[in-house]
């Protein structure tokens, strides 16, 4: 396969085109951005621990039935993957409180939540991403009912299957962000990354953080906590 030109480059990754139909190449930065971008530094390691992370993830996902863009991994910080066009909706799951959901809710971080919260949402970098329901998905024609159904069914799916893997490595997930795409014949697929950028995830006897809050909170120890992720993943080599 040839990489060819650059498509897009967005705050953590670049997408290329190649010279086979339907595929493109997603390569990992190091550049980390927080608060819409305000933030900027860079992770040192982090483009290689999103991506084997990422690609491992959806291979689990897709043994789970969760179908994904995911092809082949091509070197450290480069995959293959199915070319998509993104549903503008981040899709948010929370299983304890942090974050903007503390902040606007008033709850403190670490109050397990009574269930599952699923929320969106709308994937648009000039308006700050703001919290929509699925009224203003529908009404604003950013997805309909049944690509809303579809999403929501993967999502509940993916949390499940990731909780369980996390556990399994000692880390508790707390929350995090997936997207999805549309394949050319409308088919909708998990795309974009799981990785410490988009997961928050906690030691499950300590509480130490070890995801990107480390860097939008300046924590300290940043690669340190992506590169114990990977350790206890298994991911490195
Ligand atoms: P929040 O509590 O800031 O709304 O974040 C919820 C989850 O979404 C958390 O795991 C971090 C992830 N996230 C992203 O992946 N990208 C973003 O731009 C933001 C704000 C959060």
């Amino acid at each position: 396969m040839k990489k060819l030109e650059q498509l897009y480059e967005g705050k953590a990754k670049k997408v290329f085109a190649t010279d086979e139909d339907g595929v493109v190449i997603v390569d990992y930065k190091d550049d980390a951005t927080a608060f819409n971008g305000e933030k900027k530094g860079t992770i040192m390691g982090k483009g290689v621990v999103n991506n084997k992370m990422s690609n491992y993830v959806f291979g689990l996902l897709e043994k789970d039935g969760v179908p994904t863009h995911f092809i082949k991994e091509l070197s450290d910080r480069e995959t293959a993957v199915k070319k998509v066009s993104i549903v503008p909706l981040e899709v948010i799951v929370r299983n304890v409180a942090a974050g903007s959901f503390s902040k606007r809710m008033g709850v403190p971080e670490g109050k397990e939540l009574l269930c599952p919260i699923l929320e969106f949402s709308y994937k648009n970098d000039e308006l700050g991403d703001p919290f929509i329901n699925d009224d203003y998905a529908l009404a604003l024609g950013l997805a309909t009912q049944d690509e809303i159904d579809t999403i929501k069914k993967y999502t509940r799916k993916v949390n499940e299957c990731l909780k369980k893997y996390f556990l399994s490595a000692g880390m508790k997930l707390i929350d995090f962000k997936i997207e999805f795409g549309r394949l050319p014949d409308g088919t909708i697929i998990l795309a974009d990354e799981i990785s410490p950028d988009t997961c928050r995830l906690w030691d499950v006897k300590t509480n130490e953080k070890l995801d990107k809050d480390r860097f939008r909170r300046d924590l300290g120890n940043v690669e340190e906590a992506y590169n114990e992720v990977f350790r206890r993943l298994g991911l490195k080599d």
